[in-house]
């Protein structure tokens, strides 16, 4: 079994109905599918992975060895006490947003990222117009819901990661299972170094490295806002012996202040009746909740933020 790929250019011709149906499956049946011909310039994905692993390996690379993570794996290591790291993940990261700090001292960094995370905002505003037509929704749906009208202000954010080649991957995980927070996730994933798994029905598939792919996944808040049509999943990252995994991901997510809820044309009225509905809330409310509780199980977190 291999995660659905799917040939987005499809969209602008004959198969448009053809591939529109193949993301409705992606994430009514996967909640991950991997584009490509997704429209992101080859030359761009290729300074993107350029401008990271240098600046890993300049600016990061000492940094994660003097880690708590890696002082936490050798003393394990060293006590053979046949634990495994639970609290910990095999990973260095560091998140890019409009206004925080970015790295200063990799050449073309700050302007290669800029590029890029402008292309794929786009690409998540083009995905979630499909995701819109797929559920029957008005065309501009989600975007609306998640940035509070007819503004831009969703919270996109990109997290820059890398899982280094570990000695003891059986002690440690690269990133711990978790469903994520938001809404669209965009990942650029390593061509070659793989380690990503999504749950399925019980089973851990792997998400294959295809080159200049990007993976989308599904959020929380979609999950709340398609009243459950369209379920985030369980992922993880392995650490492997082998070769430094780059991971880029971004997440196009609600702005802090938008409200939350199912879209009313998705709800039927027996749920309505029961309230089994997912709850409103604030996304900044879930996120308080999700720093504390993100590899726990999601269903906790809807009815905590409900409380609130
Ligand atoms: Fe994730």
């Amino acid at each position: 079994m291999a995660i659905p790929v799917i040939d987005f250019s499809k969209l602008n011709g004959e198969e448009r109905a053809k591939t529109m149906a193949q993301i409705a499956n992606g994430c009514e049946e996967w909640g991950f599918f991997q584009l490509i011909n997704h429209g992101i310039p080859e030359e761009l994905l290729e300074r993107v992975k350029k401008v990271c692993s240098e600046c890993y390996k300049l600016e990061r690379e000492e940094i994660f060895k003097n880690s708590t993570t890696v002082k936490l794996l050798n003393e394990l290591v060293e006590n053979k006490s046949g634990d495994k790291l639970d609290n910990v993940d095999w990973e260095d990261v560091f998140t890019l947003l409009d206004d925080n700090e970015w790295p200063e001292r990799t050449p073309g960094f700050r302007e290669t990222m800029a590029e890029y995370r402008s292309e794929l905002k786009k690409l998540a505003e083009r995905v979630m117009e499909v995701m819109d037509e797929n559920l029957g929704l008005p065309k501009g749906y989600m975007k609306k819901a998640f940035n509070k009208g007819d503004g831009d202000n969703p919270f996109f954010g990109t997290k820059v990661s890398h899982y280094p080649a570990c000695p003891n991957p059986e002690l440690v995980n690269g990133l711990r299972a978790h469903t994520d927070a938001g809404g669209v996730i965009l990942l650029f994933q390593d061509d070659e170094v793989g380690g990503l798994q999504m749950l399925k029905d019980g089973e851990w598939i792997d998400v294959q490295p295809l080159r200049n792919a990007i993976v989308i996944n599904t959020g929380d808040q979609v999950e709340v806002l398609s009243n459950g049509r369209y379920k985030s999943c369980w992922h993880r990252i392995l650490a492997t012996t082998d070769g430094n995994r780059r991971s880029i991901a971004s997440f196009y997510n609600p702005s802090l202040q938008a409200t939350i809820c199912p879209a009313p044309q998705l709800l039927d009225k027996q749920t309505q009746q029961l309230d089994l509905a997912y709850p409103k809330f604030v996304f900044g409310d879930y996120m308080s909740i999700y720093a504390q509780q993100k590899f726990l199980q999601k269903e906790p977190r809807f009815q905590a933020v409900r409380a609130i």
